[in-house]
C-alpha cells in the first residue's frame, strides 16, 4: 500500500479521502452517518474472511504450487509426450517413447524411454521441458531438483541438467548428475543461477553426451519456496494471500472435490506420501493435476498462513450427474471421510494420524469445520438429504466438536452451517448486499463458501470490486449469522489457455503476480474487522452508497462504498463516550471508471492509498470520491 500524509492528500489528490474540516472548506454535509460507538448490536465472526481454493485456472500446477516442470510424469497423447520435446543437437541422434512397462512405482508405472544412438560432448541429446508458459529464473537463486532414472549402462553416466534462456540459448544454471545402474533410483541435484535478469522465457534441458538408453520419471525442479518448505508454494502468491489475513481455507473444492466421475474425484488417499506414490488425475477443469498439492500440502498451507482448514469431503455426487445412493452404497465414502478426518486430526497412535507423521507432520491439525460435498443442489436425483444425514451422523458420533456444513438447505436434520454461493454482476451484488439483513436467525449459520462479482477477465475490474465491497458490507452487518465467507475462484494463470473461469482474484504468469481491485478490497476489509457491529444510521445517501460499522474494544471500523460516478459529501457523527478520537486512519481504493483494472503488465494501477483523517469533536467531514471503496479505522477510548 502507498502511504500519504494528510496535506499531500489535500493538495495533490483532491479526490482522495480528505477532511474538509481542517482545510477550512465548507460544504453541505450531504449524507450523515451517525455511529453510536458504545452501542454494540451483533457479533462479528472472527473467521468471517477466508480463502476458497481448488485446482482451476492452473491454481496449483502452474500457480501456487512452485513446481517448475510441467508434466513431470510424462503423460502423452497422440501428439507425443506433452510439454516435452526431443533435443538432438549437432550430429546427435535420439528418440523418445513412452515405456508402459517401466516405472519407479505402482503409481507411476510408465516412464519416458530416451534412446540416444549418437551423441558426444559437442552434440548432446535429450529432452526439453517448456514449463508452465516458461520457467522463471531469477538471479543468484538455487534450484532444487530430483528425478528417477534407470539406465542401460552399468557404469556411471553423467546427465546434464540446465536452465536455458529461450532466445539467447544462454545457460542460466546447470549441473551434472552422475547416474548409474540398471535399477530405478532417485537422484537429487541443485543448481544455481548467476547474474542474469529475472525472466520467464526459459526452459529446462536434460541431456547426455554419449549413446545410452535412459528411462526417466518424476523430473522435478523447485525454486525457493515460501518458508523454504520442500514441495512448497510460490513466495509471491503466498505473500499476497497472507496480506488478506485469511482465517480459514476451504479446500479442495468446488467441482474439483466432486470430480467428473467417481474415479476422478479428489481421492485424498492417492494424494499423500511421497510424490512417486501419487498417480496424478484428471481435473474437472480440462487439465490434469500433478497432485503435488495433496492433503498434507493443503494443511501445511493452512499452518503457514495461520488459517483453519475447512475440509470438503467427497459426498457421493459427481459432475456427470451420478450419485451414490444413501445407505450401504454410500458407507465406503463415509468411512473414507472419517479416515480423512483422522489423517488431519488423529494422534500418531492412530492408523491415519500415524501416516501423517510418516509424511512429516506428527502434530495433529485443528479441525472445526467439515463440508459434505459441493453444490449438491445440482443433484437431480435429490438424494442430498439422505447423504448429508449419513455423513452428519457418522462425523458427529466420532467428532461432536466438528461443525458439519451442508451445501444446500436440508430437511430431516438441521445442519450446523449451510453453504451459500453467489456469482453475479455488479448490480446483482448490490442487491445481494441486503440479502442477510432479512434472514432468519433461528436456523443454521451461513457460510458463503463461494462468491464473486463477475465482471472483468481474467481478473475483476473496478466495477466488480464495488459490487464485492458492497456485498462485504452486508456480510459484516450480518456476521452474527454469516460466520465465514470466501471469494472464488482465488487464482488464475493469465497465459492463453490458463483460465477456465473468468473474474479471479489474483492473476499471475510464471514470473510475477498481481492483485485485482477486488483483491485489494478484500485486503482492506479484512484489515479492520472488529468483533461486533455498532448501532448506526445513514441519511441522505443514495442507494448506491453502502457501509458497515463494526468495532472492537479500542477501534471503530467503517467501510464506505460509493458506487456512483459522483462524489458523495459525508459527515460522520461519532456518538458515545468512546468517541473521543483525534485522528483516524483511512485507506482508499478508487478508479475513474468501473472498467478500470489491474493487469499483469500494469499491476499497480489501482491500489489502496493510505491517509490520516482528522476527527473534530466526534465529527469527520469529508467527501467520498466517485467510484471509491474506503476503510476508516478510528481509535476509541
Ligand atoms: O468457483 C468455480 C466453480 O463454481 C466451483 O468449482 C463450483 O463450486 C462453482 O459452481
Amino acid at each position: 500500500m502507498m502511504l500519504m500524509n494528510n496535506r499531500f492528500v489535500f493538495v495533490s489528490v483532491a479526490v482522495l479521502l480528505s477532511s474538509l474540516a481542517t482545510t477550512g472548506l465548507s460544504a453541505e454535509p450531504g449524507a450523515v452517518l451517525t455511529v453510536n460507538v458504545n452501542e454494540p448490536k451483533a457479533a462479528v465472526s472472527p473467521t468471517l474472511y477466508g480463502l476458497m481454493t481448488e485446482e482451476i485456472n492452473y491454481s496449483y500446477d502452474g500457480g501456487l504450487y512452485a513446481e517448475l516442470v510441467r508434466n513431470r510424469t510424462f503423460r502423452s497423447d497422440w501428439t507425443g509426450i506433452l510439454n516435452w520435446y526431443l533435443i538432438e543437437r549437432g550430429a546427435a541422434s535420439a528418440k523418445v517413447t513412452i515405456d508402459d512397462g517401466e516405472g519407479p512405482s505402482a503409481a507411476l508405472a510408465r516412464s519416458a524411454r530416451l534412446e540416444v544412438t549418437k551423441a558426444d560432448a559437442g552434440s548432446p541429446a535429450g529432452l526439453l521441458n517448456e514449463g508452465y508458459w516458461g520457467i522463471a529464473v531469477r538471479p543468484n537463486t538455487s534450484y532444487q531438483g530430483t528425478f528417477f532414472v534407470k539406465s542401460s549402462a552399468e557404469g556411471p553416466l553423467p546427465i546434464r541438467v540446465a536452465l536455458v534462456a529461450d532466445q539467447s540459448g544462454k545457460v542460466l544454471a546447470a549441473t551434472s548428475v552422475p547416474v548409474s545402474g540398471r535399477v530405478w533410483k532417485q537422484y537429487k541435484f541443485e543448481m544455481r543461477s548467476g547474474e542474469a535478469a529475472a525472466s520467464a522465457e526459459n526452459h529446462l534441458e536434460v541431456t547426455i553426451d554419449r549413446p545410452a538408453t535412459l528411462w526417466l520419471q518424476l523430473v522435478s525442479l523447485f525454486p525457493p519456496t515460501y518458508r523454504g518448505r520442500p514441495n512448497g508454494n510460490r513466495i509471491d502468491i503466498m505473500e499476497k494471500l497472507a496480506a488478506m489475513h485469511p482465517a480459514f481455507l476451504r479446500f479442495p473444492g468446488g467441482n474439483y472435490l466432486e470430480g467428473g466421475r467417481i474415479d476422478s474425484r479428489f481421492d485424498w488417499k492417492k494424494m499423500i506420501g511421497p510424490l512417486v506414490d501419487r498417480p496424478t488425475h484428471p481435473t474437472t477443469w480440462s487439465y490434469h493435476s500433478s497432485d503435488g498439492m495433496g492433503l498434507l500440502e493443503f494443511l501445511n498451507w493452512c499452518e503457514d498462513l495461520h488459517m483453519q482448514p475447512v475440509l470438503g469431503v467427497f459426498a457421493g455426487y459427481t459432475l456427470d450427474g451420478r450419485v451414490v445412493k444413501p445407505g450401504p452404497d454410500l458407507e465406503p465414502y463415509v468411512q473414507e471421510a472419517l479416515e480423512e478426518i483422522e489423517y488431519v486430526t488423529g494422534g500418531t497412535d492412530t492408523r491415519w494420524g500415524g501416516l501423517r507423521a510418516r509424511d512429516g507432520h506428527p502434530a495433529p491439525f485443528p479441525l472445526r469445520y467439515v463440508e459434505v460435498g459441493n453444490e449438491d443442489n445440482f443433484d437431480r436425483a435429490k438424494t442430498y438429504d439422505g447423504r448429508y444425514a449419513q455423513f452428519y451422523k457418522a462425523i458427529k458420533a466420532k467428532h461432536p466438536e466438528i461443525q458439519v456444513i451442508a451445501t444446500m438447505p436440508v430437511t430431516g436434520i438441521t445442519p450446523d452451517v449451510v453453504d451459500d454461493h453467489y456469482y453475479k454482476r455488479e448490480q446483482g451484488m448490490f442487491e445481494e448486499s441486503k440479502h442477510y439483513d432479512r434472514a432468519d436467525r433461528n436456523g443454521p449459520k451461513i457460510f458463503v463458501g463461494e462468491w464473486a462479482t463477475r465482471e472483468g477477465t481474467p481478473t475483476p475490474n473496478f466495477g466488480a470490486a464495488l459490487g464485492d465491497a458492497a456485498f462485504m458490507t452486508g456480510l459484516e452487518r450480518n456476521s452474527d449469522l454469516v460466520v465465514m465467507a470466501a471469494y472464488a475462484p482465488l487464482l488464475v494463470n493469465v497465459n492463453p489457455g490458463g483460465m477456465q473461469w473468468s473474474s479471479d482474484l489474483i492473476g499471475y504468469d510464471a514470473l510475477t503476480s498481481y492483485g485485482s481491485p477486488s483483491y485489494y478490497a478484500q485486503v482492506m476489509f479484512a484489515s479492520c474487522l472488529g468483533d461486533h457491529t455498532v448501532n448506526s444510521s445513514l441519511t441522505g445517501a443514495g442507494d448506491r452508497f453502502f457501509y458497515s460499522a463494526t468495532a472492537s474494544a479500542n477501534k471503530l471500523c467503517l467501510k464506505l462504498v460509493n458506487a456512483t460516478s459522483s462524489e458523495q459529501p459525508l459527515t460522520i457523527m461519532l456518538q458515545g463516550p468512546g468517541a473521543a478520537a483525534q485522528t483516524a486512519r483511512g485507506s482508499t481504493l478508487r478508479a475513474n471508471t468501473t472498467w478500470a483494472t489491474n493487469t499483469i503488465q500494469n499491476p499497480k494501477r489501482i491500489v489502496p492509498v493510505n491517509s490520516t483523517v482528522n476527527v473534530q469533536g466526534g465529527r469527520i467531514v469529508f467527501v467520498a470520491p466517485a467510484y471509491s471503496i474506503q476503510v476508516l479505522e478510528v481509535d476509541l477510548k
